[in-house]
C-alpha cells in the first residue's frame, strides 16, 4: 500500500510517499481503506516536532473516511464493506490504517468521502466547544478563525443552538460566513476587535497568543473564554483575576460524540466546506497551503 511518511521534522518537504505492508487490525481494531484524510492545522506542529507524534518515523493525519475491510480479534462494531468516518491521533495519510472501533461511526450518506473526512476533528472540536459553551438563544458568542475547519464549523453548531454569532475573518470572507449564519462578522486586518465587540457571553479563540488576553476585553463580567490553540496566551488566573472564566476545550475522539456530528449532518444541520483537494502524492502542496493558514473550511487528502 501507499503511505505518507516523514524520516524527520521540518517543512512540508519532508513528507514522502512510499510502500510498505498493510497493517493487521489488532484487538478492538478494524482495517480501513482510506478514501480520504484531511488537513488538520495542528499537524504543522507534528510535522515540524514543536508538538510530539511519536519516534520518528511517523505518517500524518488524524481523520479519515473510507471502508471497513477487515476487523480485528474482539472489534465487533463494524461489518467489512460498511462505509466509517472517525479519527485516529496519527497515521491516517495511507491507503491502509488499523484503527480502533471505538474512534469510528458510520459515514453519513448525506456525505461522500471527502466531506466525511473533513469532519471529525474540526468537528468534535467545535462541538465540544459549543457544548462546554452552553450556547442558546438569547447568547452571544464571538468565534476567532471563523472561516477555517474548526471555526466554519463551530459558527454553524452555535447558530443550531440559538446564539448570536460573532465571528472574525478578514473581508473576502464575510459573504462565506454570512451564508453559514454568522450574524456579525468582523475584518479584524482593519478593524481592533476588542473595539468592535464587546460584552459577549462567550470567545472561542482558535488563533492563540495575544487573541487569548485581549478576547477578555470583549467578555462580559462572567463570561467565558474558551480556546482549542496550543498556546492560549493566558491561564485560568488571569482570566479570573478579570472576573471572567477561561477553559481550554479538545476535542473527544468517540463514536457516540462521531454519531451527534452524523446526525446534525444528516438534518441538513452541519456542511463542512472543502476548499480544495489533493491526492496523496500532493501531500506535500496541501500541507505548503495549510501553513500559510488562509484555509476556508478544509482542505482533503484523497487516497
Ligand atoms: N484542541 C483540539 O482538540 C484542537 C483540534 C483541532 C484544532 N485545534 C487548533 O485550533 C486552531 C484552529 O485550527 P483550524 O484547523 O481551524 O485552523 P485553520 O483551518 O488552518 O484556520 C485557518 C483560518 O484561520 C483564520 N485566521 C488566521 N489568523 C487569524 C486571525 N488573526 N484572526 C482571525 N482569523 C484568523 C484564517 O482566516 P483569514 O484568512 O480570514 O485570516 C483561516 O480561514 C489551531 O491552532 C489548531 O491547532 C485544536
Amino acid at each position: 500500500m501507499r503511505k505518507a511518511i516523514q524520516y524527520e521534522y521540518g517543512g512540508p518537504e519532508v513528507l514522502r510517499i512510499i510502500e510498505a505492508d498493510r497493517p493487521e487490525p489488532g484487538p478492538g481494531e478494524v482495517l480501513v481503506r482510506v478514501r480520504a484524510a484531511s488537513v488538520n492545522f495542528g499537524e504543522t506542529k507534528l510535522r515540524t516536532g514543536v508538538a510530539k507524534a511519536g519516534p520518528l518515523p511517523f505518517t500524518l493525519g488524524s481523520d479519515l473516511s473510507g471502508t471497513v475491510e477487515a476487523t480485528g480479534p474482539g472489534a465487533s462494531r463494524f461489518q467489512p464493506g460498511d462505509e466509517v468516518y472517525g479519527v485516529r491521533f496519527v497515521g491516517t495519510y495511507a491507503e491502509y490504517v488499523a484503527v480502533q472501533e471505538d474512534g469510528l461511526a458510520l459515514k453519513p450518506d448525506v456525505l461522500d468521502h471527502v466531506g466525511a473526512a473533513a469532519l471529525p476533528v474540526a468537528g468534535l472540536t467545535a462541538l465540544a466547544a459549543v457544548e462546554e459553551a452552553r450556547c442558546g438563544p438569547g447568547q452571544r458568542i464571538l468565534i476567532h478563525a471563523a472561516a477555517g475547519g474548526v471555526g466554519h464549523l463551530a459558527v454553524q453548531l452555535a447558530k443550531e443552538k440559538g446564539a448570536f454569532v460573532l465571528a472574525t475573518a478578514r473581508a473576502a470572507k464575510h459573504d462565506f460566513l454570512a451564508g453559514l449564519g454568522a450574524d456579525e462578522v468582523v475584518d479584524y486586518t482593519t478593524t481592533d476587535f476588542t473595539q468592535a465587540v464587546r460584552d459577549v457571553d462567550v470567545v472561542f479563540d482558535l488563533v492563540g497568543g495575544a487573541y487569548g488576553p485581549r478576547s477578555l476585553d470583549s467578555l462580559r463580567p462572567g463570561g467565558l473564554l474558551l480556546s482549542a490553540v496550543l498556546d492560549p496566551g493566558l491561564d485560568e488566573n488571569e482570566a479570573e483575576k478579570r472576573g471572567m472564566r477561561y477553559k481550554w476545550v479538545s476535542l473527544r475522539p468517540t463514536s457516540s460524540e462521531l454519531e451527534k456530528l452524523t446526525d446534525l449532518v444528516t438534518r441538513g444541520k452541519l456542511r463542512p466546506h472543502v476548499e480544495r483537494t489533493y491526492p496523496l502524492e500532493e501531500l506535500t502542496d496541501a500541507h505548503r497551503a495549510a501553513d500559510a493558514g488562509r484555509v476556508t473550511g478544509k482542505l482533503v487528502v484523497t487516497v
